[in-house]
């Protein structure tokens, strides 16, 4: 790892990677959202069960005194990453240093062959990584990770129906491959973070043990069957899923922890499309301003609502 280069240490963690759906630009409003509880210091423990870029994660630890967090995804990819992250930072920047140091000084052309030669190989490991016990291998594995990310085609980190990562180069002459401060930083949280690679489904017995603030960012509910959003390709999260989460959400309302739900607002394409209204009838709902950055086209890049649900 070499010395901190960073201009501005300052900076809270933010996330490391591009994600789908990502809350960055939801932020501001959701300190209005967030229960009182939170606010005034007296949650201990968070739960996000779609932890995806964490951005929301990052922003309550750094925010409340919270004294654990339970982060889970069921991309085995992402989840490793995290975890990498958490254990052995400083070796992960080593690795990028040099994914950084390699790519940068190519010609256009022999960066193109460095991005697919990377993204295939990538890709044939995942057959023999252990998911699910942490290795050696995890570490070089996340520095990929990472460098696909920030490299791929405006950041649409997508995986395709038998998990392998599938997008093209991006068109970036100088992307931020390592950003050292921000993954020590990110590090640091991570101390206090449970990280699993699990199902919503799987999660309730965790959640059970201690009541805690949970806010739940799941994938969009599709505005047609075949717009699809295919960055979580493998897991489909289809209206089942979303009922099947409600009903999640009423037990774990039963039981008094504070729940907060997001999703992109579905009358944003059809007027009278209300699905979430009558799922979360018994609840809160607001809808807010949401500005959407995964999109090619940036006339469709206009502002929409997103729908957010509470108990409290
Ligand atoms: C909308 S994203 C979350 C974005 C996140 N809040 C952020 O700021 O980056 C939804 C996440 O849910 C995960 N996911 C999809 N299906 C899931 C499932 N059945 N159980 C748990 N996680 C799931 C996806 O891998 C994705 O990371």
């Amino acid at each position: 790892m070499k010395k901190n280069k960073a201009k501005d240490t300052k900076q809270s963690a933010k996330p490391f990677l591009k994600w789908a759906g990502g809350k960055r630009q939801l932020l501001d409003v959701f300190q209005d959202i967030y229960p009182k509880a939170l606010k005034e210091g007296k949650v201990k423990n968070y739960y996000e069960p779609f932890l995806g870029g964490g951005a929301v994660f990052f922003d309550i630890a750094q925010r409340f005194p919270i004294k654990k967090a339970y982060l889970y995804d069921i991309n085995p990819e992402l989840v490793l990453t995290y975890k990498v992250i958490q254990k052995n930072v400083e070796k992960l920047i080593g690795f990028l240093e040099r994914y950084d140091e390699e790519y940068k000084k190519l010609e256009e052309r022999d960066r193109k062959d460095y991005y697919y030669d990377l993204r295939s190989s990538f890709n044939h490991q995942r057959f023999n990584i252990d998911y699910k016990n942490f290795s050696e291998e995890w570490i070089s594995r996340a520095a990929q990770i990472i460098f696909l990310n920030k490299t791929c085609y405006n950041g649409l980190f997508r995986f395709n129906l038998k998990g392998g990562f599938n997008s093209p180069m991006g068109r970036y002459k100088n992307p931020t491959i390592v950003d050292q401060p921000n993954l020590l930083k990110v590090a640091k949280l991570l101390q206090k973070a449970v990280i699993r690679n699990v199902d919503f489904r799987m999660i309730e017995k965790d959640i059970d043990k201690d009541s805690g603030f949970v806010y739940f960012d799941p994938p969009y509910r599709p505005i047609s069957r075949t717009s699809s959003f295919t960055a979580y390709s493998k897991f489909s999260f289809n209206d089942e899923e979303q009922q099947e989460l409600a009903k999640l959400f009423r037990k774990l309302d039963k039981k008094g922890h504070l729940l907060m739900l997001s999703n992109s607002d579905p009358k944003n394409k059809n007027p009278v499309d209300d699905f979430f209204d009558k799922l979360y009838a018994d609840y809160t709902i607001s809808r807010v301003d949401a500005k959407r950055s995964i999109n090619s086209k940036a006339a469709n890049r206009k502002a929409i609502k997103e729908i957010i649900v509470t108990n409290y």
